[in-house]
């Protein structure tokens, strides 16, 4: 018995970091996945990890801030599965840039990707869940929510934005049995962590401040498995009188000043 045995799950951004480490960490666990991504050979690639594994996955190859394609998407699953017990809202871009040298279009992509296509996927999803009486969004948001590395103001706001949509949905759809929580990483390795072709997990002031000095006290960066268990929990049915929470995986990183 897997913790998500027949759930029926949508993950954003499955092609690659996070997102993918989800989604095979959800097909392992019983849950059929449905995989949204922008990146048509990613989310292929891991279409056919999963079920190669004997797990159960279908690849949309879409972008999620298209509304139409991403109702299509749902519309598809549902004929295929009937329901959809969970959202995991995770695709998200970085521009890198401060109020004095970014852009309005990179802060308007940013907002739309990061914080509008977060609104799409779950008006979409939430009346099928409410029909249900069942439901679980989770969305992954980030410390830069509430916490600033000065250098990508737009990001931020988007990830902050969760912490109170999440809240907003949570006291909205709780009485229809929807649990509606976010996640917080701090630093992980994965491709996003590379900022204009440096992975900034590696840079020696990132070794000598959060590693050596123990900035981060856990003295290493993460990795996509140390939050992806944290995802399965809250789609799991070990959490069920949870709800509008924002978990932080950090490493201890918001806990040292
Ligand atoms: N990497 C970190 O250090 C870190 C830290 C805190 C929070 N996060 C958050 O974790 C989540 C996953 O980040 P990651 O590090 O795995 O990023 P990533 O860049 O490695 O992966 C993001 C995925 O989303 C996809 N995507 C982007 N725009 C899309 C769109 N419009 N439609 C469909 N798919 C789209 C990308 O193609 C990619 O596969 C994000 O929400 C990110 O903000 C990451």
């Amino acid at each position: 018995m897997g913790l998500l045995d027949k759930q029926v799950a949508i993950v954003t951004g499955a092609g690659q970091g996070l997102g993918k480490t989800i989604a095979l960490e959800f097909a392992q666990e019983g849950a059929a996945v449905a995989l949204l991504e922008i990146n048509a050979e990613t989310v292929k690639a891991v279409e056919a990890e999963i079920r190669a594994s004997g797990g159960e996955a279908r690849a949309y190859p879409l972008d999620i801030t298209d509304y139409d394609a991403y109702a299509a998407a749902v519309a598809d699953l549902l004929s295929w599965k009937g329901k959809i017990d969970v959202l995991v809202n995770n695709a998200a871009i970085a521009i890198y840039g401060t109020i004095l040298t970014d852009t309005l279009d990179a802060w308007r992509k940013q907002i739309s990707v990061n914080l509008e296509a977060v609104y799409m996927g779950s008006k979409l999803v939430a009346p099928h869940m409410v029909e249900k009486r069942y439901g679980r969004i989770i969305s992954i948001t980030s410390i830069q929510g509430f916490a600033s590395s000065g250098d990508c103001g737009a990001y931020n706001s988007a990830k902050g934005a969760i912490i109170a949509f999440t809240k907003s949905m949570a006291v909205e759809l709780g009485q229809y049995n929807i649990l509606v929580n976010a996640v917080a990483p701090g630093f992980m390795r994965t491709p996003m962590s590379f900022v204009n072709g440096v992975d900034e997990t590696t840079t020696p002031d990132f070794i000598e401040w959060y590693v050596n000095r123990g900035k981060v006290p856990l003295r290493r960066t993460g990795y996509p498995e140390d939050v992806s268990g944290t995802v399965v929990f809250l789609a799991s049915s070990y959490c069920r009188y949870m709800t509008g929470q924002l978990l932080v995986v950090d490493g201890g990183l918001m806990s040292t000043f």
